[in-house]
């Protein structure tokens, strides 16, 4: 079916200057950026984007990394979006990334790990909507 996904370059790849290579990979596996925009998050969006992770141990690590330079937020749209996404990126570790995902090419830790991509259809609606108005959304 005919999806929506929210993706997020974090700031490790927005430093490296691969945002138009991670792109050409979401282009190329037919997905479609519908929305888009770079933000330097505050404190207080990375720990209400990231909440369900609360009460984890990498938690705030997670959030100051998020914090530590812009990100470039889009929303993919195509097939299967929520999984195609999913398997370009790899696994959430690098070090068991598959050879030719985005993390296994740019992602240097768990942490600093390239990109970040919805885990599902339902919370990818809730994250689509955390940083786009539907009038900034556009279906083409
Ligand atoms: P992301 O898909 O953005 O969702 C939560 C992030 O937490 C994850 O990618 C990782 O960058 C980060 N993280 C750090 N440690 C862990 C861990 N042990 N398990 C899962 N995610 C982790």
């Amino acid at each position: 079916a005919l999806e929506r996904t929210l993706s997020i370059i974090k700031p490790d790849a927005v430093a490296k200057n691969v945002i138009g290579e991670i792109y050409s990979r979401f282009e190329k596996s037919g997905l479609k950026v519908v929305a888009s925009k770079m933000k330097q998050l505050s404190k207080q969006e990375a720990e209400g984007f990231y909440a369900v992770h609360r009460e984890r141990p990498f938690f705030s690590a997670l959030v100051e990394f998020m914090i530590s330079g812009p990100v470039m937020i889009q929303v993919l749209e195509g097939e299967g979006a929520v999984l195609k996404n999913r398997d370009l990126m790899g696994a959430t570790n690098p070090k068991d990334a598959a050879p030719g995902t985005i993390r296994a090419d740019f992602a240097d830790s768990i942490d600093a790990n390239a990109v970040h991509g919805s885990d599902s259809l339902e919370n990818a609606a809730i994250e689509v909507a955390y940083f786009f108005p539907a009038t900034d959304v556009y279906a083409r």
